[in-house]
């Protein structure tokens, strides 16, 4: 995909007068910075953005001049987007897995929070890092659904193990958090309200008292239906937080990834052909930037537009959607609503 150098006000504009061949992704400034206040002036706690959601300079670029300076990096080539774009920025490598290369490459660039999830991951970077001023959170994972997708088959331990991991932070001296992710697009507050009372239980079980709790990633942004309301969720995990804790409140954190950037962007993709059963090719697929499809909730905010960029209207009909490749498996979910009178080029 080229990288265009232009503003329109609208995809349907650029697409009307264009007409390009290849897939055309855009990107709405106004929407990140917009999304970035909501997350701001809602959420009960410090807010960072997790890279590996979108981690185009552009986006860094923006969320930095809307005065963000926290971001959660996944590997060395994070570290060095963000240090590129905000040289003084915090950074979260909340990764639980790194190779010792990637811990001293971390070390090297001032990154003083970390969190694990097994107690080989902990040797490793004790081993390399010392342990003042670093922050070291402990991942929680528990059978919770409400999400697409089940973040705890990789990552995360179970409260038992969580409670001895937190104790041996502490006794080598590391500042104690913990953390959870309760899966990716998550629209039900309970799920943050039954992990906020696991994490209490956990860290009252091993007698350590948090410094942060971060409550993930997950959010949900507008993929269909109604808008999701960000609200109820961040007064859940305020409340579920005061009485968990009570007095003993550690600070929160939150770190979106697709919930902070997806707004903020529109996939324009061709129809490149209708086969004779009327099923749609288009140029764009599961390798390409409709990779996550096939692995979360179809998102059916689409717009179906004329070469000139009008809409396209009147009765539609489910069909199969295929990306551009000759792999069977390069297909949407399920079948896909669309008009009745779309057409190919
Ligand atoms: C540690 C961590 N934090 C945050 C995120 C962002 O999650 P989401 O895009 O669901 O907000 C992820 C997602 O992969 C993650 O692994």
């Amino acid at each position: 995909m080229g990288i265009g150098k232009f503003i329109w006000g609208n995809p349907a504009d650029h697409l009307g007068q264009h007409g390009p061949d290849h897939p055309v992704s855009y990107f709405a400034p106004h929407i990140l910075k917009s999304t970035l206040a909501r997350f701001q002036d809602g959420f009960p706690g410090l807010v960072t953005y997790a890279l590996k959601a979108n981690a185009q300079a552009v986006v860094i670029e923006n969320l930095v001049a809307a005065g963000l300076s926290t971001f959660d990096v996944a590997s060395p080539a994070e570290i060095r987007l963000v240090r590129a774009a905000c040289p003084g920025a915090t950074l979260h490598y909340n990764n639980p897995v790194r190779s010792v290369a990637e811990i001293a490459f971390a070390k090297a660039h001032n990154v003083a929070s970390y969190s694990i999830d097994s107690f080989s991951e902990l040797v490793k970077l004790a081993a390399i890092i010392p342990p003042h001023g670093i922050e070291i959170s402990v991942r929680l994972k528990l059978p919770i659904k409400g999400a697409a997708y089940d973040f705890g088959a990789k990552f995360g331990a179970g409260p038992e193990k969580c409670a001895a991991l937190l104790q041996e932070v502490m006794r080598l001296g590391f500042t104690p958090s913990m953390t959870f992710h309760p899966g990716t697009q998550c629209k039900d507050p309970a799920a943050w309200e039954t992990y906020i009372h696991a994490v209490a239980n956990v860290a009252r079980h091993a007698g350590v008292s948090l410094h942060r709790l971060n409550v993930g990633g997950g959010f949900p942004s507008h993929r269909n239906g109604a808008r999701p309301d960000l609200k109820p969720i961040f007064q859940t995990i305020d409340q579920a937080t005061k009485a968990a804790f009570a007095h003993n409140r550690p600070h929160l954190v939150c770190e979106p990834g697709r919930a902070m950037v997806a707004e903020a962007f529109t996939l324009a993709t061709r129809i490149k052909a209708i086969n004779d059963e009327g099923a749609v090719f288009l140029n764009d697929g599961t390798y390409g930037a409709l990779a996550e499809l096939p692995d979360i909730e179809a998102n059916t905010r689409l717009t179906i537009l004329t070469p000139q960029g009008q809409p396209v209207t009147g009765p539609s009909r489910p069909r199969l959607v295929f990306g551009p490749t000759c792999d069977s498996i390069d297909v949407l979910p399920g079948e896909t609503l669309l008009p009745e009178a779309i057409s190919a080029r």
